[in-house]
């Protein structure tokens, strides 16, 4: 006997049909004598009976031994269930399979915990269900991720494919070019001491490609990271990697809007507007404190430089006078924290770099705040007009250099915005999708420690083209064609406009990125060398996978929409990887490995 059918499927027009289930023993209850399994497949879950009193004993025995999670084949004839016992949660809860014939396919050992628990992501502790991933992944809410990521991937491909683009595959054992994050190495055994690296994304390989005239090319690809993990960030995790020859940044732009609305549509069913928001880096920094804005709430930074400039108030006019700024924030609403939570605040505000967090609480029709004794009538006036403070509203300022302080008070208003939504006073809708385009970053960013420009993004990234004539004279100034793809404050995706002529890509890594010629012509040489054999202007974007599903699916780790993820110290739990490498592989490989002595 077959399967008929999946366990999603039977209805009331099926009653009087003789069907085979196939599938896990989802769950068991003993009523009067009568066994009621629920059977749960990829699709869904059905109800069977196996009555004593119309059951041959050894096929009753064995259901009755039956433990969760066993694998079992069942025969039987759909009836309507009777009235008073539907149940309305499952698509099949108006019937149920009285049971003829049981094929236990394979018995499960006690489970280390429960899949049949909806709260099982509360409640167990995600080692464990790493550890037993494959039990995690029977969970529906689990495999539902699967199935999202899957119509995704090919909804994409079909998409690319529409807009006359070629997938191709490109090597991941490639070349080290130390720059970004940290590589994985691939030791050589064919020649020792030298190494293969792991593509931290196919950057390079893509660029030659339009060099090769393969003009439009995108792959799912898999890009590898050794850097601190978080909720957002895996060793390797994949992109949906795109470029393209002979195109400006509204192409782009179209294109991946145009990806994006088929993506919201196959996954969710949602029509989302095209097109998306575009905000400068500039703005988003001003108004948001990050060049990543959640748009869905305000809390808008403002900013007070010219009110502070001449206060008593020599916190606030001493930073202005250096140069720098003063901006505030209202928390609305959460005059109610206590003090504890204020210095709680201003420890974090201070674990990245701030030199403190004034404010003021507004309670009982008064300013509750260590600095307002400095303030002018004017000064508060300015506060009360553009910040529009109400009784029950905190707020927060910071004084520093213009980055410092959008940064500082991005990062409170996040903060600000978690704990508003633990408290109930902050609801954002599970529906809504802000999507932004921030661009005109910064082409170059200064280190102050190694006193010299680094890229903002990558060094493949071309100037705006009117800026090109500042690239020597005032770096900061030359804004890149670089652009981020935003949504509720996730970075989704980014990319830009590239360099395509050989002598501008030398400038930047020579004279801007002061790379010494040798080592130029050993990391990017070949690449140099291809666009002297004629390059065409080129873009593109790399968008994260694994992001966008998270996203689609609702969860904020992306653990959640990867099958087998790593844990945040890097490690596969099921597999227990990685692991020693024996003598012998050492040896071939010609590696010592020098362990540092465990204290004692
Ligand atoms: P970038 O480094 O911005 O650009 O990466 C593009 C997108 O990849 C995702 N991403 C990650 N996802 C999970 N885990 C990680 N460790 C991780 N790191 C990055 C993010 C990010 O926005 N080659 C360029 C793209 C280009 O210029 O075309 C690049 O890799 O969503
Ligand atoms: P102080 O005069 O250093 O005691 O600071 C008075 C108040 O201003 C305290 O609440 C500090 O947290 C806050 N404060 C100090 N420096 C800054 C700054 N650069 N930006 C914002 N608030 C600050």
């Amino acid at each position: 006997m077959k399967r008929t059918h999946h366990c999603n499927q039977l209805r009331p027009e099926h009653a009087g049909q003789t069907v085979t289930l196939e599938g896990w023993v989802h769950s068991r209850r003993d009523l009067g004598g009568v066994l009621f399994l629920d059977l749960r497949d990829r699709e869904g879950r059905t109800q069977t009976v196996f009555d004593p009193s119309d059951l041959p004993p050894a096929v009753f025995d064995g259901a009755t031994r039956l433990h969760s999670e066993s694998v079992v084949r069942v025969t039987g004839k759909v009836r309507v269930r009777p009235t008073g016992t539907e149940n309305p949660r499952i698509a099949t809860g108006q019937v149920e399979v009285m049971v003829t014939v049981l094929d236990i396919l394979n018995h499960a050992e006690v489970l280390p915990f429960s899949v049949d628990d909806p709260e099982v992501a509360n409640k167990v502790n995600e080692e464990l269900r790493l550890k037993y991933r494959y039990l995690d992944l029977r969970r529906p809410e689990m495999m539902r991720n699967l199935r999202i990521r899957s119509k995704v991937a090919i909804a994409t491909r079909s998409y690319m494919d529409d807009h006359g683009f070629l997938e191709v595959e490109t090597p991941t054992l490639f070349k080290s070019t130390p720059e970004g994050a940290r590589e994985f190495l691939v030791p050589n055994r064919r020649e020792p001491g030298t190494f293969y690296a792991l593509p931290q994304s196919p950057q390079q390989f893509k660029q030659i490609l339009m060099v090769a005239g393969v003009e439009r090319y995108f792959q799912l690809a898999r890009c590898y990271r050794d850097e601190d993990l978080r909720a957002d960030r895996q060793p390797e995790f994949t992109q949906v990697d795109i470029e393209m020859s002979f195109i400006d940044r509204e192409d782009l732009y179209a294109l991946i809007e145009g990806l994006l609305a088929r993506v919201w549509k196959v996954a969710l069913g949602m029509d989302i507007p095209t097109p998306f928001r575009r905000m400068s880096f500039n703005e988003a920094l001003n108004r948001y404190g990050i060049d990543k804005p959640d748009t869905r709430f305000g809390m808008e930074l403002v900013d007070f430089t010219e009110e502070f400039r001449a206060s008593t108030f020599k916190v606030f006019s001493g930073a202005v006078g250096a140069g720098g700024v003063v901006k505030a924030m209202n928390a609305k609403g959460l005059a109610a924290a206590t003090q504890g939570q204020i210095e709680t605040m201003t420890e974090y505000a201070k674990s990245f770099g701030a030199r403190g967090l004034a404010y003021i609480k507004v309670e009982n029709g008064e300013w509750k705040s260590p600095i307002v004794k400095f303030f002018s009538e004017a000064e508060k006036q300015a506060l009360v007009a553009k910040l529009g403070i109400e009784e029950g509203d905190l707020i927060l300022f910071a004084a520093d250099q213009w980055l410092n302080a959008c940064e500082i008070l991005g990062r409170i208003r996040l903060y600000c915005a978690e704990v508003l939504k633990t408290q109930g006073k902050l609801k954002l809708d599970p529906t809504r999708f802000d999507f932004l385009w921030v661009v005109d970053f910064p082409l170059l960013s200064y280190d102050k420690e190694m006193n010299r420009w680094y890229s903002s993004h990558h060094p493949f990234t071309a100037p705006v083209a009117e800026d090109i004539p500042l690239l020597k004279q005032d770096p900061k100034k030359v804004r890149g064609q670089h652009y981020d793809i935003v949504v509720n404050g996730v970075e989704l995706g980014g990319g830009s406009i590239r360099i395509h002529q050989p002598d501008v890509q030398k400038t930047i890594f020579e004279e801007i990125l002061q790379i010494p010629p040798e080592e130029t012509a050993l990391r990017f040489g070949y690449m140099l060398d291809a666009f002297r054999y004629g390059a065409p202007p080129h873009g593109g974007i790399a968008l994260g996978f694994d992001r966008l599903i998270a996203i689609l699916c609702g969860t904020t780790s992306i653990r959640d929409v990867i099958a087998f993820p790593k844990t945040a110290k890097g490690t596969c739990l099921m597999t227990d990887s990685p692991t020693t490498a024996t003598a012998r592989q050492l040896r071939d490989l010609y590696l010592e490995v020098k362990t540092a002595k465990k204290e004692a």
